[in-house]
Protein backbone atom coordinates (compact mmCIF):
# COMPACT_ATOMS: atom_id res chain seq x y z
CA UNK A 1 0.00 0.00 0.00
CA UNK A 2 1.20 3.46 -1.11
CA UNK A 3 1.29 6.00 1.60
CA UNK A 4 1.82 9.82 2.12
CA UNK A 5 2.30 11.63 4.93
CA UNK A 6 0.68 14.97 5.33
CA UNK A 7 2.78 16.76 8.66
CA UNK A 8 5.61 14.46 7.86
CA UNK A 9 8.37 16.21 10.52
CA UNK A 10 5.73 16.63 13.11
CA UNK A 11 5.38 14.79 16.32
CA UNK A 12 3.09 12.47 15.40
CA UNK A 13 4.34 12.66 11.78
CA UNK A 14 7.88 11.58 12.50
CA UNK A 15 6.59 8.67 14.44
CA UNK A 16 4.56 7.87 11.07
CA UNK A 17 7.49 7.50 8.70
CA UNK A 18 9.79 5.84 10.93
CA UNK A 19 6.90 3.15 11.44
CA UNK A 20 5.89 2.05 8.05
CA UNK A 21 9.51 1.95 7.36
CA UNK A 22 9.42 -0.49 10.08
CA UNK A 23 6.70 -2.43 8.94
CA UNK A 24 6.33 -4.78 5.66
CA UNK A 25 3.25 -3.89 3.89
CA UNK A 26 2.95 -0.26 3.87
CA UNK A 27 5.65 1.80 1.21
CA UNK A 28 6.08 5.68 1.93
CA UNK A 29 5.51 7.73 -1.06
CA UNK A 30 6.39 11.11 0.02
CA UNK A 31 5.75 13.55 2.75
CA UNK A 32 4.23 17.29 2.67
CA UNK A 33 5.70 19.34 5.80
CA UNK A 34 7.80 22.93 5.64
CA UNK A 35 10.61 20.81 5.32
CA UNK A 36 11.05 21.08 1.86
CA UNK A 37 14.15 19.10 -0.13
CA UNK A 38 14.90 17.48 3.23
CA UNK A 39 14.65 13.92 3.88
CA UNK A 40 12.05 12.24 5.56
CA UNK A 41 14.08 9.45 7.14
CA UNK A 42 16.88 11.81 8.54
CA UNK A 43 13.95 14.45 9.76
CA UNK A 44 12.37 11.39 11.39
CA UNK A 45 15.23 10.47 12.92
CA UNK A 46 16.65 7.13 10.93
CA UNK A 47 19.03 8.42 8.80
CA UNK A 48 18.80 8.60 4.82
CA UNK A 49 15.67 7.03 3.01
CA UNK A 50 15.74 9.00 -0.55
CA UNK A 51 12.12 10.68 -0.16
CA UNK A 52 12.27 13.81 0.03
CA UNK A 53 9.78 15.76 1.39
CA UNK A 54 7.73 18.64 -0.47
CA UNK A 55 5.68 21.99 1.09
CA UNK A 56 3.66 21.97 -2.22
CA UNK A 57 1.25 19.37 -1.14
CA UNK A 58 -0.94 18.72 -5.04
CA UNK A 59 2.60 18.43 -6.40
CA UNK A 60 3.86 15.77 -4.03
CA UNK A 61 0.66 13.75 -3.80
CA UNK A 62 1.25 13.80 -7.91
CA UNK A 63 4.60 13.00 -7.94
CA UNK A 64 3.89 10.05 -5.90
CA UNK A 65 0.26 8.42 -6.40
CA UNK A 66 -0.21 7.31 -3.20
CA UNK A 67 -3.40 4.57 -2.53
CA UNK A 68 -4.13 6.54 0.99
CA UNK A 69 -2.72 9.70 2.88
CA UNK A 70 -2.31 9.90 6.64
CA UNK A 71 -2.57 13.40 7.79
CA UNK A 72 -1.26 14.85 11.09
CA UNK A 73 -0.48 18.15 10.17
CA UNK A 74 -2.35 21.05 11.45
CA UNK A 75 -5.92 22.72 12.26
CA UNK A 76 -5.45 25.78 9.52
CA UNK A 77 -4.55 23.94 6.93
CA UNK A 78 -6.52 20.78 7.37
CA UNK A 79 -9.52 22.43 5.22
CA UNK A 80 -7.49 22.90 1.80
CA UNK A 81 -5.75 19.68 3.06
CA UNK A 82 -9.33 17.75 2.47
CA UNK A 83 -10.45 19.50 -0.68
CA UNK A 84 -7.56 18.23 -2.55
CA UNK A 85 -7.77 14.90 -1.05
CA UNK A 86 -11.28 14.80 -2.29
CA UNK A 87 -10.25 16.31 -5.46
CA UNK A 88 -7.60 13.27 -6.19
CA UNK A 89 -10.01 10.79 -5.06
CA UNK A 90 -7.84 9.61 -2.23
CA UNK A 91 -8.77 7.56 1.10
CA UNK A 92 -7.61 9.22 3.86
CA UNK A 93 -6.81 8.76 7.54
CA UNK A 94 -6.82 12.02 9.29
CA UNK A 95 -5.70 12.40 12.87
CA UNK A 96 -5.35 16.30 12.87
CA UNK A 97 -7.85 17.59 15.03
CA UNK A 98 -9.83 21.16 15.42
CA UNK A 99 -12.82 20.43 12.74
CA UNK A 100 -16.58 20.50 13.88
CA UNK A 101 -18.80 17.91 12.92
CA UNK A 102 -20.51 20.99 10.56
CA UNK A 103 -17.05 21.78 8.81
CA UNK A 104 -16.69 18.40 8.01
CA UNK A 105 -20.25 18.02 6.44
CA UNK A 106 -19.71 18.73 2.51
CA UNK A 107 -16.64 15.99 3.14
CA UNK A 108 -19.03 13.53 4.36
CA UNK A 109 -21.31 14.47 1.19
CA UNK A 110 -18.53 14.21 -1.27
CA UNK A 111 -17.13 11.25 0.32
CA UNK A 112 -20.71 9.14 0.20
CA UNK A 113 -20.70 10.82 -3.47
CA UNK A 114 -17.62 9.41 -5.26
CA UNK A 115 -17.56 6.03 -3.03
CA UNK A 116 -14.05 6.87 -1.49
CA UNK A 117 -13.34 5.74 2.27
CA UNK A 118 -11.86 8.35 4.76
CA UNK A 119 -11.61 8.38 8.86
CA UNK A 120 -11.07 11.44 10.86
CA UNK A 121 -10.75 10.55 13.98
CA UNK A 122 -9.86 12.68 17.19
CA UNK A 123 -7.79 9.50 19.60
CA UNK A 124 -6.16 7.04 17.45
CA UNK A 125 -4.86 5.80 21.20
CA UNK A 126 -5.93 2.70 21.52
CA UNK A 127 -5.91 2.26 24.88
CA UNK A 128 -8.17 5.67 25.86
CA UNK A 129 -10.53 3.72 22.77
CA UNK A 130 -10.83 0.96 25.17
CA UNK A 131 -11.86 2.19 27.95
CA UNK A 132 -14.02 5.08 26.41
CA UNK A 133 -16.35 1.45 24.99
CA UNK A 134 -15.65 -0.23 28.64
CA UNK A 135 -17.35 2.85 30.27
CA UNK A 136 -20.08 3.76 27.89
CA UNK A 137 -20.49 -0.61 28.51
CA UNK A 138 -20.77 -0.41 32.27
CA UNK A 139 -22.03 3.30 33.30
CA UNK A 140 -25.23 2.18 33.63
CA UNK A 141 -24.03 0.73 36.86
CA UNK A 142 -22.27 3.03 37.85
CA UNK A 143 -23.92 6.44 38.84
CA UNK A 144 -20.73 8.05 40.09
CA UNK A 145 -18.18 9.37 37.76
CA UNK A 146 -14.93 11.33 37.94
CA UNK A 147 -13.02 12.60 35.26
CA UNK A 148 -8.99 13.49 35.68
CA UNK A 149 -6.51 14.60 33.30
CA UNK A 150 -2.85 14.74 33.83
CA UNK A 151 -0.67 16.67 31.63
CA UNK A 152 2.72 19.22 31.76
CA UNK A 153 2.38 22.86 32.54
CA UNK A 154 2.74 23.88 28.96
CA UNK A 155 -0.67 22.01 27.91
CA UNK A 156 -2.61 24.45 25.72
CA UNK A 157 -6.16 23.29 27.00
CA UNK A 158 -7.43 22.30 30.45
CA UNK A 159 -9.12 19.84 30.12
CA UNK A 160 -7.86 18.02 27.33
CA UNK A 161 -9.97 17.13 24.14
CA UNK A 162 -9.81 13.40 25.18
CA UNK A 163 -10.88 14.40 29.40
CA UNK A 164 -13.84 16.28 27.64
CA UNK A 165 -14.81 13.54 25.00
CA UNK A 166 -14.56 11.34 27.93
CA UNK A 167 -16.79 13.04 29.50
CA UNK A 168 -19.30 13.53 27.29
CA UNK A 169 -19.51 9.58 26.30
CA UNK A 170 -20.57 9.16 29.94
CA UNK A 171 -23.12 11.60 30.35
CA UNK A 172 -26.47 10.90 31.83
CA UNK A 173 -27.66 9.71 35.12
CA UNK A 174 -25.18 11.15 37.23
CA UNK A 175 -25.55 10.96 40.81
CA UNK A 176 -25.68 14.24 43.49
CA UNK A 177 -23.41 14.53 45.77
CA UNK A 178 -24.60 16.24 48.91
CA UNK A 179 -20.92 17.88 49.83
CA UNK A 180 -21.60 22.14 49.21
CA UNK A 181 -18.82 23.63 47.20
CA UNK A 182 -17.08 25.78 49.97
CA UNK A 183 -14.82 27.03 46.30
CA UNK A 184 -16.03 27.61 43.50
CA UNK A 185 -14.82 24.46 41.10
CA UNK A 186 -13.71 22.21 43.89
CA UNK A 187 -15.60 19.17 42.85
CA UNK A 188 -14.67 19.82 39.15
CA UNK A 189 -15.89 21.51 36.05
CA UNK A 190 -19.02 19.81 34.72
CA UNK A 191 -19.04 18.82 31.41
CA UNK A 192 -22.04 17.35 30.18
CA UNK A 193 -22.82 17.21 33.69
CA UNK A 194 -19.43 15.39 34.41
CA UNK A 195 -16.83 16.09 36.46
CA UNK A 196 -13.85 17.21 35.00
CA UNK A 197 -10.46 17.47 36.85
CA UNK A 198 -7.34 18.78 35.25
CA UNK A 199 -4.26 18.91 36.98
CA UNK A 200 -0.88 20.41 35.17
CA UNK A 201 2.17 19.10 36.79
CA UNK A 202 5.87 19.38 35.36
CA UNK A 203 5.77 15.27 34.99
CA UNK A 204 9.24 13.99 33.36
CA UNK A 205 9.14 13.22 29.44
CA UNK A 206 6.18 13.24 27.67
CA UNK A 207 3.10 12.70 29.57
CA UNK A 208 -0.25 12.26 29.58
CA UNK A 209 -3.02 10.55 31.85
CA UNK A 210 -6.42 10.18 31.65
CA UNK A 211 -7.90 8.25 35.51
CA UNK A 212 -11.34 7.56 35.54
CA UNK A 213 -13.01 6.74 38.68
CA UNK A 214 -16.53 4.76 38.07
CA UNK A 215 -18.74 4.14 41.80
CA UNK A 216 -21.57 2.60 42.91
CA UNK A 217 -22.06 1.66 46.54
CA UNK A 218 -19.45 0.46 47.97
CA UNK A 219 -17.44 -0.23 45.25
CA UNK A 220 -15.06 1.80 42.80
CA UNK A 221 -13.31 1.18 39.91
CA UNK A 222 -10.34 3.05 38.81
CA UNK A 223 -8.69 3.10 35.39
CA UNK A 224 -5.69 5.15 34.76
CA UNK A 225 -4.46 5.66 31.18
CA UNK A 226 -0.84 6.67 30.92
CA UNK A 227 0.38 7.91 27.40
CA UNK A 228 4.25 8.79 27.24
CA UNK A 229 4.91 9.32 22.80
CA UNK A 230 3.43 9.23 20.24
CA UNK A 231 3.86 5.48 19.07
CA UNK A 232 0.81 5.22 20.91
CA UNK A 233 -1.05 6.13 18.37
CA UNK A 234 0.43 3.64 15.61
CA UNK A 235 -1.76 0.71 16.22
CA UNK A 236 -4.70 2.65 15.88
CA UNK A 237 -3.67 4.65 12.75
CA UNK A 238 -2.19 1.15 11.04
CA UNK A 239 -5.10 -0.95 12.00
CA UNK A 240 -7.25 2.04 10.41
CA UNK A 241 -4.85 2.26 7.01
CA UNK A 242 -4.83 -1.68 7.03
CA UNK A 243 -9.29 -2.35 7.64
CA UNK A 244 -10.64 1.25 5.60
CA UNK A 245 -9.89 0.10 2.19
CA UNK A 246 -11.70 -3.14 2.66
CA UNK A 247 -14.93 -0.69 4.31
CA UNK A 248 -17.79 0.59 1.98
CA UNK A 249 -17.17 2.69 -0.66
CA UNK A 250 -18.59 6.47 0.92
CA UNK A 251 -17.73 4.78 4.34
CA UNK A 252 -16.89 8.15 6.73
CA UNK A 253 -15.18 6.75 10.09
CA UNK A 254 -15.28 9.33 12.73
CA UNK A 255 -14.51 6.97 15.88
CA UNK A 256 -11.89 3.59 16.47
CA UNK A 257 -14.26 1.71 18.17
CA UNK A 258 -15.96 1.21 14.52
CA UNK A 259 -12.77 0.30 12.71
CA UNK A 260 -11.80 -1.85 16.21
CA UNK A 261 -15.45 -3.71 15.56
CA UNK A 262 -15.31 -3.76 11.78
CA UNK A 263 -14.26 -7.16 10.01
N1 LIG B 1 -6.17 12.02 16.23
C1 LIG B 1 -5.21 11.75 17.12
O1 LIG B 1 -5.18 10.68 17.75
C2 LIG B 1 -4.13 12.77 17.34
C3 LIG B 1 -3.02 12.46 18.12
C4 LIG B 1 -1.99 13.39 18.23
C5 LIG B 1 -2.10 14.61 17.57
N2 LIG B 1 -3.21 14.87 16.83
C6 LIG B 1 -3.35 16.10 16.03
O2 LIG B 1 -2.51 15.93 14.88
C7 LIG B 1 -2.02 17.22 14.46
C8 LIG B 1 -0.50 17.17 14.41
O3 LIG B 1 0.03 17.01 15.71
P1 LIG B 1 1.63 17.09 15.97
O4 LIG B 1 1.81 17.13 17.45
O5 LIG B 1 2.32 16.03 15.19
O6 LIG B 1 1.92 18.54 15.35
P2 LIG B 1 3.30 19.19 14.93
O7 LIG B 1 3.13 20.68 15.08
O8 LIG B 1 4.44 18.54 15.64
O9 LIG B 1 3.45 18.85 13.36
C9 LIG B 1 2.71 19.54 12.35
C10 LIG B 1 3.20 19.09 10.97
O10 LIG B 1 2.41 19.73 9.97
C11 LIG B 1 3.26 20.43 9.06
N3 LIG B 1 2.62 21.66 8.61
C12 LIG B 1 1.84 22.50 9.34
N4 LIG B 1 1.50 23.57 8.59
C13 LIG B 1 2.07 23.40 7.37
C14 LIG B 1 2.10 24.17 6.17
N5 LIG B 1 1.46 25.34 6.08
N6 LIG B 1 2.79 23.68 5.11
C15 LIG B 1 3.43 22.49 5.20
N7 LIG B 1 3.45 21.73 6.31
C16 LIG B 1 2.77 22.18 7.38
C17 LIG B 1 4.53 20.74 9.86
O11 LIG B 1 5.65 21.00 9.01
C18 LIG B 1 4.67 19.45 10.69
O12 LIG B 1 5.27 18.47 9.88
C19 LIG B 1 -2.62 18.21 15.46
O13 LIG B 1 -3.84 18.71 14.94
C20 LIG B 1 -2.91 17.36 16.69
O14 LIG B 1 -3.94 17.90 17.50
C21 LIG B 1 -4.21 13.98 16.71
Amino acid sequence: MRIFVSGASGNVGKTLVRTIMKLDWPELVGGWCKETGEDLGELAGIGTIGIKATDDLKAGIEASNPDIVIDFSATPVLPGNLRLYAEKSLNAVIGTTGLTDEDLAPFVKEVKEKGLRWAVIPNYGLGITLVMDFIKKVRGYYPYISIIDRHFPGMANAPSGTAASLAKASSGGEAQVASKEVYPGVLGAKISDIPVFSQRMPWPGPYSEHEVLLGRQDEIIRISVQDHTSDIYMDGVFLTVKKLPKMAPGTFVRELSDIIEAN
